[in-house]
């Protein structure tokens, strides 16, 4: 399961202020794309675009050629699309595996009437998502949390219980917004791993937005670097990190 994104000519704006500017890519199906960038320069904006979380002010996204924008993002797990945010926001009074499971919710079909009256099918695919979330939080070395409350666990925690969650849709395109934020150096390299094994098994496509060059590095196809709103290059990490352009933009915003 794996999609094709393709951003073109995305525009942002608030009040008078230009957050996005003409920003265009495409990403190949069962690739890794790295989103790089200094602070500010409109990287979550960007992703929250794709999610439909805000609506450019010009330009087209599209997921299999699906134009995504007219869509409220709630809905947008229909056409295969998750994502885990820059700061998590999990149902701190649930368990690891109810927030897993709404992940899951998705996938349920059935309208009000069959929920209420619980008739076998329901209860079946029920059973199986919530098998696969353990299967999920297993992959990803949590099972032993999932009966814990979100709230008592290590803030470091709450993105890998993020990633379990929008695994759980079962996506073919998957946003990561700062996945290594906080994390150590180990925890870093399960992480790399685990991606790296979700695009070999499922063949996923995923957008990652980081600052962790070394993660940047070890997963990714291609990167754009976006400064300013504006995307500055495009090729490899390695091309990304040798580009004057880049290390200007990066020390420019040291000096700022
Ligand atoms: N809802 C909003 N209203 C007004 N301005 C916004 C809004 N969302 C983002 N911005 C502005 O857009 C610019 C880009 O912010 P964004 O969060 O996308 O940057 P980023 O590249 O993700 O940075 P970081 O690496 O620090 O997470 C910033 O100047 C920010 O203040
Ligand atoms: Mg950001």
């Amino acid at each position: 399961m794996s999609a094709r994104l393709s951003v073109a000519d995305v525009f942002l704006q608030f009040g008078g202020i230009t957050v996005l500017e003409s920003v265009s890519f495409d990403v190949e199906p069962s690739t890794i794309f790295g989103l790089v960038g200094p602070n500010g320069a409109g990287k979550t904006s960007l992703f929250n675009c794709i999610s439909g979380h805000y609506k450019p002010s010009a330009g087209s996204v599209s997921i299999d050629g699906e134009d995504v924008l007219p869509r409220a993002p709630s809905k947008l797990a229909h056409i295969g699309l998750a994502r885990t945010f820059q700061h998590p926001a999990l149902q701190l009074h649930s368990t690891v595996l109810d927030n897993v499971l709404l992940g899951g919710h998705c996938r349920l079909t059935g309208g009000a009437l069959s929920w209420a009256l619980r008739p076998p099918h329901i209860v079946r695919q029920e059973r199986r998502i919530r098998q696969q979330a353990h299967e999920t939080l297993e992959r990803l070395d949590l099972d032993w949390a999932a009966g814990t409350m979100a709230g008592e666990l290590p803030h470091a925690l709450h993105k890998r219980v993020e990633l379990c969650r929008a695994l759980l849709s079962r996506p073919k395109l998957l946003l990561l917004d700062e996945p290594a934020a906080g994390l150590s150096h180990s925890e870093v390299e399960d992480l790399i791993a685990w991606l790296r094994n979700l695009r070999s098994e499922f063949g996923l496509t995923m957008i990652v937005v980081e600052h962790h060059m070394g993660l940047i590095s070890a997963i990714t196809d291609r990167v754009a670097v976006l400064n300013q709103g504006r995307k500055l290059m495009e090729g490899t990490a390695a091309e990304a990190q040798r580009d004057p352009r880049v290390v200007e933009a990066y020390l420019g915003g040291e000096a700022a």
